[in-house]
């Protein structure tokens, strides 16, 4: 990876209020359109401002923290100075949506510390960028700060009316929830409306709180999103909304005692994002949060490639299997052995039809969950020590099923889930990533159900954040790649690491198979809040969408299958499954084949349309070839448009293949119901898109002539 930074140093411009002997002093940085106002009062109390064009996106905001229980660090600050740079370069993610991103902003620090004893240093450093402006705090090494307590971040991000929201509920524990979209001054967790079963709400003691990413809408058609970058050894940030003035403020996951983090001087908080456009489609083109993040630590990344796979996974899920191998764990006290329900999914003779299924059909990789010995318990006890992540139940042959998927070609995926207990797995981990390095599993899906073992911390405190970075780092230590299931949502770290794939935090397809779903809305907006942080393994492709719950005959998904097809493309990862069962791909065949082809590693992406909770269209050109594809939603209702393919290669005759819904197909009525049409395109071709309410199109563009 090479860089260019080109640091040059500003004239500053201060502004003095009328009365200078006061100091109430204000800096400006601007970017394009994009400006940052830091003040500072007479009593030495900090706040910042965003304006775009002129307008004001953000009212001044407080800043500050409480820390050791009664040490303000939110006034009685001078500044003792400021340093204006710019920042430029370009670099190169080692995947991706796009194959090169620029990083240009301005970069202001302000240096302050408290007027009286202790003499506290604290530095605010800034960036504003053209689409928007990060913060964070900084703590310098000092001899008055050295270990020190989080009570409270006063961070203020004070908005200009009662927004639009698209919003779920601040939750310790999860963020597997669907979004509502209110007014601010509607927001309420505990009256937002449930339309899942089984969800696991395990803690929000404030009803008037809210996760981030949060998107948001003005009267006047501003985009504005906020969410944080670089979360590392620390808490995630969650917002209280005053629902009278339309402030929001920070609002630290507590550990098992209540505080809200522990930091070391030299010390740096994530960074605090606001991402603001007039246009949509930009905060979902923005790299606003990867430019925030450190540059890779992974030297050597050659051993890290996308993928696509599939899954012995949906079958449990949906009921039809399961993940445990015995209904009676306690046979294993009595007897000695385990007695099989017959019904247990990851015996080697069903991994072997995945695999044959999965090389046959060209998907490189196989995700088989429930192998280890533990299922029966694994969740909703207390048990620290559940999983030891290497012993194999009596029908899950390890080196048979090594062999086998070798000589077929299929890469396996190895299934880690903790049951929450993240002690155990601390212990594991070493003993578990070299068992993956013997059997020759490159990656690998952890999970985090239940309540987090040590007792009382939360999945989206500092001690699990910290916990998460050992599993990312541990696992690139032994060449292995990572996809984690509830953690905290992702803050762009993958930059960092890029062997952390992907990650769930977030309410997946699986939602569909053991509860009543997520709403034909849901992938209109997940790209504008979960994903803003980072990929996520969403698991598209159901195609049998109606009935294949076993304890709910009735069920369906609220989405058509043309839609399935088009969420490769909308929702990024560069690990996509193929999460149906095998013998419903095989109905549909035709179908199938655009999951076959699609790319999951990318040299460009447009954005193309987008409106939160209402539709996206994004186009992408898969990386190292000229083949591009297209995926475009709608939420319940249905929705034409028409495109204008200029993207493509000027040069070339690209053929394009629909797959789209048929004209009777319906999420609710017809969900199966596609059309697959193949037509001659160019650059110049306007091309019209009809999908069904709940549906979608997915394009694959193949160019077959030079002009
Ligand atoms: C929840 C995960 O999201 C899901 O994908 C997994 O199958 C189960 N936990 C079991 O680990
Ligand atoms: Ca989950």
């Amino acid at each position: 990876m090479k860089y260019r930074e080109v640091f040059i140093l500003f004239f500053l411009a201060f502004f003095y209020t009328e009365n200078c002997a006061q100091k109430n002093i204000s800096v400006i940085s601007q970017f394009k359109k994009t400006s940052l106002l830091f003040s500072i009062d007479q009593k030495g109390k900090a706040d910042y401002q965003v304006l775009l064009g002129g307008k004001q996106v953000l009212k001044p905001s407080r800043l500050g923290f409480l820390i050791d229980e009664n040490q303000r660090l939110d006034s009685n600050f001078k500044i003792i100075q400021v340093d204006s740079s710019i920042i430029q370069e370009t670099w190169k993610p080692v995947w991706g949506e796009v194959k090169t991103i620029e990083n240009h902003c301005k970069q202001l620090v302000v240096r302050m510390e408290l007027q009286s004893a202790p003499y506290i240093k604290m530095n605010i450093i800034f960036r504003v960028f053209e689409e928007g402006v990060g913060f964070r705090y900084e703590f310098p090494l000092q001899s008055s700060l050295k270990f020190f307590t989080i009570n409270e971040e006063f961070t203020e991000f004070n908005l200009t009316g009662d927004h639009k929201t698209f919003w779920i509920p601040a939750d310790f524990d999860s963020n597997e929830y669907p979004y509502t979209s209110s007014k601010l001054s509607e927001v309420n967790a505990w009256k937002f409306p449930i339309i899942s079963s089984g969800n696991y709400q395990t803690n929000i003691p404030d009803q008037y709180a809210v996760q981030t990413p949060l998107m948001l809408k003005t009267s006047d058609g501003l985009y504005i999103n906020i969410h944080e970058a670089a979360l590392v050894n620390y808490s995630t940030m969650q917002l209280h909304v005053n629902r009278s003035n339309y402030g929001l403020s920070a609002n630290l996951v507590p550990d098992a005692v209540g505080n809200k983090g522990y930091l070391r001087t030299p010390a740096k908080t994530p960074w605090r994002t606001i991402i603001v456009s007039e246009k949509a489609t930009d905060v979902l083109a923005s790299k606003m949060i990867l430019n925030l993040n450190e540059p890779s630590k992974i030297e050597n990344s050659s051993w890290i490639k996308p993928t696509k796979f599939m899954g012995v996974w949906w079958e449990m899920q949906t009921g039809k299997g399961s993940w445990s191998y015995t209904d009676n764990i306690d046979s294993l006290s009595k007897e000695g052995k385990l007695v099989p329900n017959g019904h247990h999914s990851a015996n080697t003779t069903n991994v072997k039809k995945y695999i044959d299924f999965a090389s046959k059909h060209g998907i490189k990789a196989l995700l088989v969950e429930g192998w280890n010995i533990g299922w029966e318990e694994w969740t909703g006890v207390h048990k620290e020590d559940n999983f030891d992540f290497v012993t194999a139940y009596p029908d899950f042959d390890v080196k048979e099923i090594a062999l086998y998927s070798k000589a077929k070609g299929v890469q396996m995926i190895m299934h880690n889930e903790t049951g929450a207990s993240a002690s155990n797995y601390d212990r594991h981990m070493d003993t578990a990533f070299r068992f993956m390095n013997r059997f020759g599993y490159n990656s690998v899906k952890t999970g985090y159900v239940g309540k987090i073992i040590p007792n009382g911390e939360h999945h989206d405190g500092q001690w699990m954040v910290n916990h998460y970075e050992r599993a990312i780092k541990k696992a690139a230590q032994y060449y292995v790649m990572i996809d984690m299931h509830e953690p905290m949502r992702p803050t762009g770290l993958h930059r960092t690491y890029p062997n952390f794939l992907a990650s769930e935090a977030g309410r997946g397809n699986e939602w569909n198979a053991f509860s009543d779903g997520n709403a034909p809305d849901h992938e209109t907006i997940m790209p504008f809040t979960r994903l803003m942080g980072g990929p996520m393994d969403y698991t598209p492709g159901i195609f049998k969408l109606r009935h294949y719950a076993k304890d709910a005959p009735n069920r369906q998904m609220h989405t058509t299958l043309a839609k399935q097809l088009a969420l490769y493309v909308t929702m990024y990862s560069p690990i996509q499954m193929a999460a149906d069962l095998p013998e419903n791909y095989e109905a549909h065949l035709d179908a199938f084949q655009f999951i076959k082809d699609v790319a999951v590693d990318w040299d460009d992406t447009k954005i193309l349309e987008a409106e939160p909770g209402e539709y996206i269209s994004i186009a992408r050109k898969e990386k190292g070839k000229a083949n591009w594809f297209l995926g475009a939603i709608t939420n319940e209702n249905s929705r034409n448009t028409s495109i204008i393919l200029n993207f493509l290669d000027k040069d070339k005759i690209y053929r394009a293949t629909i797959y789209e819904d048929a004209p009777d197909a319906d999420w609710k009525n017809n969900p199966e119901a596609y059309r697959i049409q193949n037509i001659n395109v160019d650059y110049k071709t306007d091309l019209k898109l009809s999908m069904a309410n709940g549906g979608g199109v997915a394009i694959r563009f193949k160019p077959i002539v030079n002009k």
